[in-house]
């Protein structure tokens, strides 16, 4: 590339006294290139034929957190974005703007985006030199996810209940002919088979539950048992617990009759469990405990607690965001579902976790209106 007269700041062919030429642009900016290019709100670099960058203006310095001695000279891989991606953003069509996620020296990640051009001739006799412009986009592509996310989610809803009604009735009438068939079963063999799809059709069926019941209310102006819905979803879990060799521990007091959605309890408690199975291996353990606390008002806690893989400080706190998974095959579903509901019955969902260690899972929600005592209820755990 041409290089400038250090003492005006002047390339080759530019005149470097401006006031002399006329012209329908004002010339006089010309000489004063590296103070304009200052000046710009964008970042941009020039990149030598190696590949190092050559020219960085201040706006750069910023965005990449570098000083201009550490980047002069300095291999444009390193700091920004490979050469060879350098050179093939330049043949791009006029408008393309590459992508590249960039590693700051405080180890902070960026996405820069950037537009490349060739340095025209004139201004570059010595080799093929390169303008990159760039900006941090980092925000804009957290707003494009999340657009993205709304409009999965509004697709997602759309569909939705009738999904749900065509997979729901099919599956009732299933269950239904699998208990009529276990009933007239006379082979003892078949019949324990049977037996053993039971607890599959109900796992499908409460997964299926909790789905339907994204954006109902928790807290129900009918009264059910709280107890029950609990340990009906602990043990339709249980026997893949233990299969999977995992400790599934349930310890669930005794409760009297509480205004709260039964499907809604199991559909949460059915997620809690299922993401605890999901995080644990063999030799691990699983726990559910749930009870009514003596505050005024009472609290319903309900608390799974597990020894699995724990969770990286973002997955804690991203874990509750709708959409949000790290399984291969996840929805990211379920603890956006267990969260809302919480809310809106006016408690809280906590989630405490480390890497390596296990998560706890805690659901807290007061108990608005007076409890009522079931015939027969008695104080103890399950
Ligand atoms: N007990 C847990 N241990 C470790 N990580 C967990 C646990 N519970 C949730 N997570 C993390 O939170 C993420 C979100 O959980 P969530 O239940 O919302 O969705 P999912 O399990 O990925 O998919 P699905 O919608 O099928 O439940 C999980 O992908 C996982 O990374
Ligand atoms: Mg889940």
């Amino acid at each position: 590339m041409a290089s400038r007269d250090p003492a005006t700041g002047v390339l080759p062919g530019e005149a470097a006294d401006d006031s002399q030429s006329s012209g329908e642009f004002p010339i006089t900016t010309r000489g004063r290139g590296h103070e304009i290019l200052d000046a710009l709100a964008t970042a941009v670099v020039v990149v030598d034929d190696r590949g190092r960058i050559e020219f960085a203006n201040q706006r750069a310095l910023r965005v990449l957190a570098c000083s201009a001695t550490t980047l002069l000279g300095a291999d444009v891989g390193r700091v920004l974005a490979p050469f060879e991606l350098i050179r093939k953003a330049a043949e791009a069509a006029e408008g393309d703007e590459a992508r590249q996620t960039v590693k700051l020296p405080d180890a902070a990640e960026v996405v820069i985006g950037f537009h490349v051009r060739k340095l025209p001739a004139e201004l570059d006799s010595d080799g093929e030199s390169y303008t990159v412009v760039f900006q941090d986009i980092t925000q804009w592509e957290r707003m494009r996810d999340e657009r993205d996310r709304l409009m999965r989610l509004a697709a997602v809803s759309e569909v939705l209940p009738s999904v749900l009604h065509e997979l729901k009735n099919p599956l009732a009438a299933i269950g239904t002919a699998v208990e009529l068939l276990v009933e007239d079963c006379t082979d003892l063999d078949l019949q324990e088979r049977l037996h053993a799809v039971l607890p599959e059709i109900r796992r499908m069926t409460l997964t299926l539950e909790g789905i339907g019941s994204v954006g109902r209310d928790l807290s129900s102006g009918r009264y059910g048992a709280v107890d029950h819905a609990l340990r009906e979803s602990f043990r339709v879990l249980e026997r893949q617990a233990l299969e999977r060799g995992i400790g599934f521990e349930c310890a669930v007091k005794d409760m009297p009759l509480l205004p709260f959605d039964v499907a809604m309890v199991r559909a949460i408690v059915f997620n809690l469990l299922t993401n605890a199975i999901h995080a644990c291996r063999r030799g691990d353990r699983i726990r559910l405990s749930a009870e009514l606390t003596q505050d005024s008002p009472s609290l319903l806690r309900v608390s799974v607690d597990d020894s699995g893989t724990g969770m990286s400080k973002e997955e804690v706190e991203r874990c509750r965001e709708l959409f949000f998974t790290t399984k291969p095959r996840g929805t990211g579903i379920g603890l956006a579902l267990c969260d809302r509901a919480a809310q809106a019955a006016g408690g809280r969902l906590q989630v405490s976790s480390q890497r390596g260690q296990g998560t706890t899972v805690t659901l807290e929600v007061p108990v608005r209106a007076p409890v009522r005592h079931s015939p027969g209820s008695a104080a103890g755990t399950t």
